[in-house]
């Protein structure tokens, strides 16, 4: 790790993408859009998820990053240095698994983060300490072509390690995993933030596989970033529904609409779900102090699912 941190490195972000801009030629000879006005930050020790459909840039934008591709426009910093033009300074500060890891089926995990290590100039301890990070200490001696896809892409993982980075770029890593071997990728990457500090971006098409170890959020559709966000903010700012019950629909119905608050009328129960253009509490204040009081209120607090698919169903509505 490095211990000298460089002068312009004052902010908190890792990496800052600004209006980055790539689209590639397709074999028919047309251009098909990759990134488009794509700008987000990776802050420093969390783990952010990048998140999208199929086709709608993550990969084009790690590749960018590790200067794997080169973008049409717009600006990258990693550690505070423009990529890919100083690449060469901020190559061992990350380490990535983009697109499966490669590694010689006919020999050991050890020999293969061996053989890896040397191309690093990394030692044995570097190796065995990547193995027991990722828990595959045990499997070290076994053929690579003998372990399950969870221990392949822990075993690429490892790879990534190697290098000792502070900044880990990993493409859905939990691609085609079983629902044990997602867990455990999710623990480990825990753990690299929790015991090493690490910052860590992962990307994956499925929201559910990273949402529990989220710290930030990052929404792509069509190459933009839709939606950039810490989870906390996130829920926070979406938490706007309230259910009330009480005898007096109407009333309460006539209260929150003067105020601009949107009223539904759930249908067989004296309730009224309420999308408040404020926040739920404040919608219950309005209520009392117009003397309607619920007789039962449930604050409905959103889950991270209901934003992303409302985030991407948004941006098809807003789309030019
Ligand atoms: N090398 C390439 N040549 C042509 N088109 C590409 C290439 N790489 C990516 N694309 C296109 O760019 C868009 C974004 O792709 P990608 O970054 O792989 O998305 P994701 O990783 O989110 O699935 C897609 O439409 C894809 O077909
Ligand atoms: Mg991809």
């Amino acid at each position: 790790m490095s211990d000298r941190r460089d002068a312009n490195e004052a902010s908190n972000s890792l990496v800052r993408f600004s209006h980055v801009s790539k689209s590639f030629r397709t074999a028919r000879g047309r251009h098909q859009v990759a990134l488009e006005d794509f700008s987000m930050s990776i802050p420093r020790g969390a783990i952010v998820g990048l998140l999208g459909p199929n086709g709608s840039g993550k990969t084009t934008a790690l590749k960018s990053l590790l200067g794997l591709v080169r973008p049409d426009g717009g600006t990258i910093h990693a550690f505070g240095h423009p990529v890919p033009r100083d690449q060469h300074l901020v190559a061992r500060r990350m380490g990535a698994l983009i697109e499966g890891p490669a590694f010689t089926t006919s020999l050991t995990g050890e020999r293969n983060l061996r053989l890896l290590g040397e191309l690093h100039g990394t030692g044995r301890d570097a190796v065995a300490d990547a193995l027991e990070l990722v828990g595959l200490t045990h499997a070290a001696r076994r053929t690579y072509s003998g372990y399950s896809l969870g221990m392949k892409q822990r075993l690429g993982v490892a790879a990534a390690l190697l290098s000792g980075p502070e900044l880990l770029v990993l493409d859905e890593p939990m691609n085609g995993l079983d629902p044990e071997a997602v867990r455990d990728m999710r623990e480990l990457l825990k753990r690299l933030r929790d015991e090493r500090g690490m910052t860590v971006v992962v990307s994956s098409h499925i929201l559910a596989e990273v949402e529990l170890v989220c710290d930030w959020v990052t929404i792509v559709r069509h190459g933009r970033v839709i939606c950039d966000s810490g989870i906390p903010e996130l829920l926070a700012r979406h938490s706007g529904h309230l259910v009330v019950r009480l005898a007096d629909v109407a009333s309460a119905r006539t209260v929150l609409e003067r105020h601009g608050h949107t009223v539904v009328e759930e249908s067989g129960t004296a309730g009224l779900r309420v999308t408040t253009c404020t926040d739920g509490a404040e919608a219950l204040r309005l209520l009392t102090a117009q003397g309607v009081y619920p007789d039962e209120v449930v604050l409905d607090a959103a889950s991270l699912e209901d934003i992303y698919v409302t985030a991407i169903r948004d941006a098809a509505r807003t789309a030019p």
